[in-house]
């Protein structure tokens, strides 16, 4: 099986392979995206380090030069051109010229995978490797702090649900309904919106509607975006009179990993971080404190505007775990909320919502359905803190679901059937990695 399944991924990272990068799925996202790359480099370091290397590399062309590292890197292609139209980017001053990207970030996977690369190269090669990629990551660190905590709290701050890689995720959606909503889109329907709407949308044509978001919220998220855009993407502009603003849990968690993965490089090469990133980078893992509900013993991302944790349960709760600075009680407790059946405890784990929250829909995006690079970083997280039984029982689980459903974007947890786009690259990538290790 594991043979079989190797191939079958491969395949799969091969048919999606552009030359130096990687599209998660051919025609429903053609464009090269952050942390998708950075799980795709971590799978074909298993195989091809040289490509591994080159699929981050290329991730560097669309670096602004402040700093931020953008979603997307548009495909010149002119059946996908409407996306660099719409996100228009080089209304910013900040963004690189020579290729169009999106105005907006996404979890800073970038120092972990440049790690697991360095893992797979000679000591000399790796040296050389590391110096090349600090500065760009200490560069996306800097402006994440400097541009999207800017109040020193530790906690950065996202301005899109695009950013967070869970697009629809509950509390995103609660932040969103506690928004005022323009008429036209909530009764978008009524106008004909929608079929505006689906016209821009690729997802609905590739996948079913019940899988996906409502055409409101996908109207919504584009209003969302024409903000920011009108904005220049100028964060803190648009952070003085925010549309969409959560501190958001998961971003967070990978960004308090990513710091250590950060010094972890620039020690091996021998070089200081600069003093006054190392002092933000200490606030984030006491800021994580402020994410904790006693009451409930979960942790909840953060409203920006309305000053108060989105008490929405989500697979973010699980994620200090990966972050890996947490007390071990704090750990234990989370590992029981895995175990728990009412909560992730399905079939096929781990359900992007628990199943006793009032959002769950075991076929709809991030409210319900198994993603497998939230099972990989959890499966990370639970090895870090011990527990090897937990973490070795869910990788089996992975790679089982994989194996019997096919290479898709995500899983029914109930039923495991694979759903979303087909010939998914992180998952193939993953799954690789989680057969190799
Ligand atoms: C979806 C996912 C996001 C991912 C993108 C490309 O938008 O929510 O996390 O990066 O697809 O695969």
């Amino acid at each position: 099986m594991a043979d079989e399944l190797l191939q079958q991924c491969k395949a799969v990272l091969a048919k999606n392979d552009r030359g130096n990068w990687t599209v998660p799925a051919g025609d429903l996202y053609p464009h090269q995206w952050l942390w998708d790359s950075c799980f795709i480099a971590i799978g074909l370091r298993n195989y091809d380090v040289a490509r591994a290397q080159t699929e981050l590399r290329s991730l560097l062309r669309g670096q602004w030069s402040n700093g931020m590292l953008p979603d997307m890197i548009f495909t010149k292609h002119e059946d996908f051109s409407v996306d660099e139209i719409l996100w228009d980017s080089y209304l910013s001053p900040y963004a690189p010229r020579e290729v169009a990207t999106s105005g907006i970030t996404q979890p800073p996977m970038l120092a972990e995978a440049v790690w697991r690369v360095g893992e797979n190269l000679d000591d000399a090669q790796r040296q050389t490797w590391f110096k090349e990629m600090l500065p760009p990551i200490i560069k996306f660190h800097q402006w994440l702090y400097n541009e999207r905590d800017f109040d020193a709290e530790g906690l950065v701050t996202l301005i899109h649900p695009y950013e967070s890689g869970l697009d629809n995720s509950p509390p995103w959606i609660d932040e969103l309904k506690a928004r005022r909503i323009p008429l036209w889109v909530r009764f978008g329907r009524w106008f004909g919106v929608d079929i505006i709407v689906n016209l821009i949308r690729r997802d609905t044509r590739h996948t079913r509607d019940k899988q996906r978001m409502s055409a409101t919220e996908a109207l919504s998220f584009f209003v969302a975006m024409r903000r920011l855009r009108r904005q220049a993407y100028d964060s803190r502009k648009v952070l003085r009179k925010p549309y969409l603003a959560i501190q958001d849990l998961v971003f967070n968690c990978i960004l308090i990993r990513a710091n250590s993965r950060m010094e972890e490089i620039a020690k091996a090469t021998g070089q200081d971080l600069p003093k006054a990133l190392v002092s933000q980078m200490k606030q984030s893992e006491q800021a994580l404190e402020k994410l904790w509900d006693a009451t409930t013993g979960q942790y909840f991302c953060h409203s920006f505007s309305r000053h108060q944790l989105i008490k929405e349960p989500s697979i973010a709760t699980l994620m200090p775990l990966y972050a890996g600075c947490i007390s071990k009680e704090r750990a234990k407790h989370l590992v029981n909320l895995l175990k728990d059946k009412k909560q992730f405890a399905t079939n096929w784990p781990i359900p992007s919502t628990p199943l006793d929250s009032r959002f769950f829909n075991p076929d709809k995006y991030w409210q319900g359905p198994t993603w497998i690079n939230m099972n990989w970083l959890i499966i990370d997280g639970l090895e870090r803190y011990g527990y090897k039984d937990e973490a070795e029982e869910l990788r089996q689980k992975t790679v089982k679901l994989v194996s019997e459903n096919g290479v898709h974007e995500y899983y029914n947890p109930l039923t495991g059937d694979g759903e979303g786009a087909k010939d998914f690259g992180w998952t193939a990538a993953l799954t690789v990695d989680l057969l190799k290790s």
